[in-house]
């Protein structure tokens, strides 16, 4: 089964309006249009969403997704952002249950499941993180918090909805620290992630579904860990705030 790896730059909360245009200026210079087989994705926060979409002034080779959206349509729920209006600014992606959601602001597996539910009715393609804390790996928790972040997260969502998705593993402890997960260790899980979405959506939504690896990837270690046959692709935080560095691990991933 072949399937499109997918290379995601999460900015988090970095990268202004007029950084976004400096980056982008940047990035056009390493023609990336040209690199194909490898689907690219922006992910800045809500306010530099329409700076990016006029730098890239209609270009469909990079698509623009959100770092989180609300489980709501619309109304009194001060701060939030809707599905619609990320559909009308340009929106094809969005990301939901990114670990420092879940750490900080409390996010569970259900409440995210309500994100996706919005976000696939709303035809935006979720990026769903998912991934185990340090406590949780050393305390042999690895195969049970995965199973529970895929089975509740997508729960009720049809075979053809999980196929279309994009799960992102993020083990915490890799996330903005530099230790990234091994290949080895990394290719285990999402070959676990993928068993787990075959029991529950069938083995066409696990053939198709693609799974990010995220956690302090860098040009220095995406080759290896894009040739693991279960990663198909990466989020990336840190490494992706430098248009050079994004630039060299999409190109990791086209190889
Ligand atoms: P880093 O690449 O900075 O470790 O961040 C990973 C991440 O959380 C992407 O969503």
């Amino acid at each position: 089964m072949s399937r499109t790896p997918i290379i995601a730059a999460n900015w988090k909360m970095n990268m202004g309006p007029q950084e976004a245009k400096e980056f982008l200026s940047a990035f056009k210079e390493e023609k990336l249009c040209e690199c194909k087989g490898v689907e690219k994705v922006i992910v800045p926060p809500f306010v530099t969403i329409p700076a990016v979409m006029e730098a890239l002034n209609g270009c469909q080779c990079i698509g623009v997704g959100a770092q989180d959206v609300s489980d709501h349509d619309n109304g009194a729920f001060t701060g939030e952002i809707s599905t619609a209006m990320l559909s009308e600014i340009g929106c094809k992606y969005v990301v939901v249950g990114h670990s420092e959601r879940r750490q900080y602001h409390g996010e569970t597996n259900t409440y995210i499941n309500k994100k996706i539910k919005k976000a696939l009715a709303a035809g935006l393609v979720p990026i769903y993180c998912i991934g185990e804390t340090l406590a949780q790996r050393e305390a042999g928790e690895l195969e049970k918090i995965l199973r529970s972040q895929v089975e509740e997260g997508l729960a009720g969502l049809s075979d053809e909805q999980v196929a279309g998705l994009v799960i992102a593993y993020e083990p915490v402890w890799a996330i903005g620290t530099g230790k990234t997960a091994s290949a080895t260790d990394a290719q285990a899980a999402h070959a676990f992630i993928r068993s787990v979405v075959k029991e529950t959506f069938g083995t066409d939504a696990a053939d198709k579904v693609r799974i990010q690896y995220g956690g302090s990837v860098k040009p220095a270690n995406a080759s290896e860990l894009m040739a693991c046959p279960d990663i198909d692709g990466a989020l990336v935080g840190g490494a992706a705030l430098k248009a050079a560095s994004f630039a060299a691990i999409i190109r990791a991933a086209a190889i």
